[in-house]
């Protein structure tokens, strides 16, 4: 499947050094999920989904570049423990000329519920730096890296709720470091009956990423 649309990084000009200083600034890992996007475009395009969501939607570039990949013909979820990230994520589907509904909150507690196997895309950048566990706590800038045991004491609590969340032809994409164990992020998904595979990974510095690709065990790929 070959998709002719180019995923450009959304044009996030209206931030500054001083909204960094509160939000987590685009880096290699989110370079990394937009290559992401890119690779998946043809398979994302196709799929026609109606609703995408994003976990931990930072500076909101992720959000908005899938937004715009499927012109807006879905309705886009974004979420953010801290407030000053959803600010900025509405901010910058705004500068974009896209509509993405955020909300302020954990994962996505309050609307788990409604949005039970509904989510055909679901994003996850989560805070994968191996810290204490005392440091997740914060709806602060350190959100965006504590991650605490393994890098994945967030990512954890989001993992299964994947079966109730996603819709019969979902996808979930993932972003893993080698210290976050993918490989047993992988056996643990196959245990709840989703396959994975790895769209993309690259070495950054010391962080060797990886995006994950959990869809289920019936849909064909
Ligand atoms: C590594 S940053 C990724 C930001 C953005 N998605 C990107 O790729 O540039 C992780 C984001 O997850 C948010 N986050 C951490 N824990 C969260 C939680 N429990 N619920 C919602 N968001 C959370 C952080 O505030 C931060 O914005």
């Amino acid at each position: 499947m070959d998709s002719k649309y180019e995923v450009k990084t959304p044009d996030f000009s209206h931030l500054t050094s001083a909204d960094f200083e509160h939000v987590y600034e685009p880096a290699e890992d989110t370079f990394l999920l937009l290559d992401s996007l890119q690779e998946e475009a043809s398979f994302i395009q196709h799929m026609k989904p109606s609703v995408c969501v994003e976990v931990g939607c930072g500076s909101g570039v992720v959000i908005t570049a899938l937004s715009k990949l499927l012109n807006q013909s879905a309705l886009c979820i974004a979420t953010d423990r801290n407030p000053y990230a959803a600010l900025c994520t509405q901010r910058t589907a705004k500068q974009n000329s896209c509509h993405v509904e955020v909300m302020n909150c954990d994962l996505l507690t309050p609307l788990e519920r409604r949005l039970q196997g509904s989510v055909d895309i679901l994003i996850f950048n989560p805070p994968y730096v191996v810290t204490p566990s005392e440091e997740i706590k914060s709806n602060g800038i350190e959100a965006s890296w504590a991650g605490g045991a393994d890098g994945r004491e967030v990512t954890d609590r989001l993992l299964p709720l994947i079966p109730k969340l996603l819709s019969p032809q979902g996808v979930m994409y993932l972003i893993a470091i080698r210290e976050n164990k993918p490989k047993e992020l992988m056996s643990w998904i196959s245990s709840l009956g989703f396959k994975s595979t790895v769209v993309l990974a690259r070495r950054a510095g010391p962080e060797h990423l990886s995006v994950l690709k959990f869809y289920r065990d019936s849909s064909v790929r």
